[in-house]
């Protein structure tokens, strides 16, 4: 097979065959074929789309370009979640531990930053020592021990997830729908899962702009999942304005253990008792009650010194990792908040640093925004709407005008 001729085609609007897409991602994953191609792929792909076929055909061979879990037989119920990607959005962080509290096991396998929208594996890294490679041995080792690991795609799980995820971050390749279901199931299908939670995020800080394109997302996701054998429920969630009052890696972090401790704000807090319920056993009134005790924060601590974190540094983790600059920004006006645009705080987010512009690039843990104010909240001009946490004073006046042109209140 002649891969700039599979270019072609995808570029010229034909469906590829399962040998073509195979052949592609294997070459892909083996070095063979070099970026380059396979960024022209992914571009024909943003533009001709993919039917159901070819996604279930990319979907299996993303799969197998590693291993999948197996779990032994006494394993209890296998869950996770995943989400198509927000601004702010820390569930993960909360939801993991807070599932495994409920005897379940919960082997998360994330993502690090994909185009405007934060990645798990970023914030988690921001905790310093965290490491989010690893083996299967200890993988297995983990869950018997405490139920819960949180890692990424390795050279042994989802290689081809892993390359293509930094690739189309960096390439403007990231809201095409086959390449989200192809993804986000090669990872969740190699857990060898019971459940799966997705949720499918629309609105401005999300890559599906509307409802009606998440719900395809969605049902194609359900179809994938579902036909592999995984009881997969979907959730649609808006994402028109941050999740919670934080975005920044380091920052979030913050915000997750606040919400671990039983508080946060509201709408972080309601988002993972509602996914969490959708796959665990126990019901909300339980799970309300492990995030209320310090359950889950337990769990959390677990997790973070079994990945050979620093749990020591979560009582005050806002002090681990401080800007040189954070400046407040005061509302122009008085009235109703009405517009704390996603899309805007997450672009003014990552040209503060704490994104990437190449695969290769570092994010910078202490960048972002805090203390957002929140769409229906009443303010006076002046209030604080928002700090932005900056490594220099020039790039905080910058994100401040960002983060203005984003915001209305009326
Ligand atoms: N999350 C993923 O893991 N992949 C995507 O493509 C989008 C969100």
């Amino acid at each position: 097979m002649h891969v700039p001729t599979i270019i072609e085609r995808k570029r010229d609007g034909y469906a590829l065959d399962e040998g073509e897409i195979r052949f592609l991602v294997r070459s892909f994953t083996d070095g063979v074929m070099p970026d380059y191609q396979m960024s022209a792929f992914a571009m024909a792909v943003f533009f001709q789309g993919m039917d159901a076929g070819e996604t279930a055909a990319l979907t299996r061979a993303m799969l197998e370009s590693g291993a999948s879990f197996r779990w032994p037989e006494h394993a209890p119920r296998v869950v996770d979640k995943h989400s198509t990607g927000g601004v702010g959005d820390k569930v993960s962080l909360v939801l993991a531990p807070l599932l495994a509290c409920d005897d379940l096991w919960v082997p998360m396998i994330s993502g690090r930053g994909l185009g405007i929208t934060g990645g798990t594996l970023d914030k988690l890294e921001a905790i310093p020592g965290f490491c989010v490679g690893l083996e299967p041995e200890e993988v297995l080792a983990q869950l018997e021990r405490i139920g819960v690991v949180m890692m990424g795609q390795t050279a042994s799980i989802c290689p081809a997830d892993k390359k293509l995820y930094a690739l189309r971050d960096v390439t403007a390749t990231v809201p095409s729908r086959p390449l989200i279901v192809a993804s986000i199931l090669s990872k969740k299908l190699a857990e060898s899962l019971d459940a799966l939670v997705l949720d499918v995020k629309f609105g401005s800080g999300a890559f599906m702009k509307t409802r009606d394109a998440a719900v395809l997302l969605g049902e194609a996701m359900r179809e994938v999942g579902g036909a592999m054998g995984v009881e997969t429920r979907v959730c649609y969630h808006p994402m028109d304005e941050p999740t919670g009052r934080a975005v920044g890696n380091a920052l979030e972090v913050v915000e997750a253990i606040e919400c671990l401790r039983g508080g946060g704000p509201e709408d972080l807090r309601e988002l993972v008792l509602a996914l969490a319920a959708e796959v665990s056993t126990a019901g909300r009134e339980q799970l309300t009650a492990w995030l209320d005790d310090g359950t889950a924060l337990a769990k959390f601590r677990d997790l973070v010194e079994a990945q050979r974190g620093d749990p020591a540094c979560l009582d005050d983790f806002a002090a681990v990792h401080p800007a040189p600059t954070v400046r407040e920004i005061c509302s122009p006006n008085s009235g109703v908040v009405t517009r704390v645009d996603a899309e805007t705080v997450g672009r003014a987010a990552n040209a503060l640093g704490a994104g990437r512009d190449r695969a290769e690039d570092a994010v910078n843990p202490a960048v972002g925004f805090d203390r957002l104010v929140k769409v229906g909240e009443e303010i006076a001009a002046g209030d604080v709407i928002a700090r932005v946490h900056a490594k220099r004073s020039a790039d905080a006046g910058e994100a401040k005008n960002k983060f203005l042109s984003g915001f209305l209140c009326e």
